[in-house]
């Protein structure tokens, strides 16, 4: 059996958050992992979360395999840009059917791109950098955004046919 297989995970790691502390080591030291309970009842929707979610557990695999910054700004990119054609794709489906809470959903995804664009910024100046941090900070984001807010359209787009 491999060296890093029998040891726990966290001594195995090569690359360690900034402030590595065990209590969050602890708490983010894992995949984000989608199921069914995810689901918002739309499927495009549904495969665009899962996307985003392979692609952020790309991150935590080169984070935790050692590959250097310029490999894990490329993924983070790509996440980025992702995450972005599918906030304006739930924009454009919830502004068709005159969605309620259209305007405090989006709220939540312009907050979630500044924010994620003031973190791009400081990783191109080098003034931080990929960390296991960033992915609980993401992973946390998207979890929470996908169960709580994304989870309420589901049954107003389904009503008007989408689904
Ligand atoms: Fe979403
Ligand atoms: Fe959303």
């Amino acid at each position: 059996m491999a060296e890093r297989e029998r040891g726990d995970r966290a001594s195995s790691l090569k690359y360690r958050p900034q402030f590595a502390d065990d209590v969050l080591l602890e708490k983010i030291m894992s995949q984000f992992k989608w199921d069914a309970s995810y689901s918002v009842r739309v499927k495009q929707f549904d495969a665009d979360h899962q996307q985003l979610v392979a692609i952020l557990n790309e991150l935590y695999d080169g984070m935790t395999a050692g590959h250097g910054q310029q490999v894990l700004n490329d993924v983070l990119n790509r996440l980025v840009l992702y995450a972005q054609r599918h906030f304006a794709a739930e924009e454009v489906a919830m502004r068709k059917i005159q969605y309620p809470q259209l305007q405090e959903h989006v709220d939540e995804h312009r907050k979630f791109t500044a924010k994620v664009g003031v973190v791009m910024q400081e990783l191109k100046t080098g003034k931080i950098g990929i960390s296991l941090e960033l992915f609980d900070f993401l992973s946390g984001w998207l979890k929470h955004h996908i169960l709580v807010v994304d989870k309420q359209y589901g049954p107003a787009l389904n009503a008007k046919g989408i689904a």
